[in-house]
């Protein structure tokens, strides 16, 4: 099997996380989300989450060297070697470059970089809406996807913690860097005919069944 490197591009909200889990689970590869390690850091208080914490707070990016460093360091892991999906990776032209290099240096081929597309009222209902599993990572939302007992995992019983930059104001910052930083990208990879677009706006599971569809054809 051809590694599959994956880029899940797409606004705060976007469902970048819901797919990306279905999506790992199918090819038995990693879900590399540069979000998920750094709010691990912080919860743990190491000195990379300390310094991330103010930046993620202010709904701001983390500096490239920083995110470039977790990510090379995460790709030298052995379940990293038939292949895995970058989720909120890269953010910025000079984080792209660096993937470039490192899929390159790897042997990993060019990547298969997915950009889902959400209309920008339906992102602030999802981003006020998630709560993820403190135990599993499940995402759910109390207007679209509700956990069966309100605050509690379907799966395992954890408990459902909201995030803390899904807050309206941190959200609007997270949207604009999206727009300034983040967005570029989508031409950087349509140029090198790298990507396909995905409508976000469909419910999760019509989108997962796309998915599923591409990757079949692919
Ligand atoms: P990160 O954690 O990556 O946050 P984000 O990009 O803002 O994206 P989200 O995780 O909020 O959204 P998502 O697209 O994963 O949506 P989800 O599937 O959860 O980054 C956080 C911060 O870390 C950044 O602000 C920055 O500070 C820092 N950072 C991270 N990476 C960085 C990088 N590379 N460089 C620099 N800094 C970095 O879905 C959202 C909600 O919608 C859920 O409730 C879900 O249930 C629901 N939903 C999903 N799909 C659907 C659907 N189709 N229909 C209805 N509801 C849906
Ligand atoms: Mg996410």
């Amino acid at each position: 099997m051809r590694a599959h490197a994956l880029i899940f591009l797409g606004a705060p909200g976007a469902g970048k996380g819901t797919q990306a889990r279905e999506v790992a689970k199918q090819f038995s590869i990693p879900q590399i989300s540069t979000g998920d390690i750094l709010r691990d850091a912080v919860k743990k208080q190491t000195p990379l989450g300390v310094a991330a914490k103010a930046k993620m707070d202010a709904g701001e990016l983390v500096p490239d060297e920083v995110v470039c460093g977790i990510v090379e360091q995460r790709l030298g892991e052995p379940d990293c070697r038939n292949g895995f999906i970058l989720d909120g990776f890269p953010r910025t032209i000079a984080q792209a470059q660096f993937v470039d290099r490192v899929l390159q240096a790897k042997g990993h081929g060019r990547p298969q970089v997915l950009d889902i597309e959400v209309d920008e009222e339906l992102l602030l209902k999802r981003l006020t809406g998630r709560r993820t599993c403190s135990a599993c990572g499940e995402i759910y939302n109390v207007h679209f996807n509700p956990p069966k007992v309100d605050g509690v995992c379907d799966k395992d019983g954890g408990k459902l913690l909201y995030r803390a930059d899904d807050n309206e104001q941190t959200i609007r910052q997270r949207l604009e860097a999206y727009h300034r930083q983040t967005s570029p990208l989508i031409d950087y990879y349509r140029a090198q005919g790298l990507l396909h677009e995905v409508d976000g706006n469909k419910d999760a599971e019509s989108i997962a069944r796309e998915l599923r569809e591409f990757f079949a054809r692919a």
